[in-house]
């Protein structure tokens, strides 16, 4: 029988310090977390929330944290931001997902809902 489950996570991250381990790891830290076309044009902001969208994920699907370039959080036209997965992550078990992101300048946060086969 198909079981299916509806599963969510959120990730809330602080704007200053995501900043601040920026500046401190270099570009070290944006190729290990960001794929090129996420750094492209994005500032700390942009990049903040889609790092909290990657932890958000996670959560939603049940992966360890740190697989930074299996999800990639990209851009409808209107600015929505949607979920992608690289071609290298076995995603046959998620049947549909959506994410959102909020941000006030101090915090930015982001929720992913998914629904999975479990
Ligand atoms: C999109 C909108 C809801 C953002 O709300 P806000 O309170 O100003 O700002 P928030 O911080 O809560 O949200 C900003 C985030 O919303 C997301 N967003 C942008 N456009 C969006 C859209 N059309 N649908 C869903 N989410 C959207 C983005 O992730 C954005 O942050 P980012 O670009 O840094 O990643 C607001 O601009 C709005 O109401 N727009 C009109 C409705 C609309 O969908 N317009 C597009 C039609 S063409």
């Amino acid at each position: 029988m198909l079981s299916l489950a509806v599963r969510t996570g959120v990730d809330l991250v602080r704007v200053d310090e995501f900043k601040l381990s920026r500046e401190r790891a270099g570009d070290a830290f944006d190729r290990r977390l960001f794929t090129p076309e996420e750094l492209e044009g994005a500032d700390d902001l942009r990049l903040a929330g889609a790092f909290a969208a990657k932890e958000a994920a996670f959560k939603a699907l049940g992966l360890p944290k740190g697989q930074w370039h299996s999800v990639q959080v990209v851009r409808e036209p209107t600015g929505r931001p949607a979920l992608r997965f690289s071609d290298g992550f076995d995603s046959s078990h998620v049947l549909s997902c959506d994410v959102s992101i909020s941000h006030t300048g101090d915090y930015v946060v982001a929720v992913v809902t998914a629904l999975v086969r479990t």
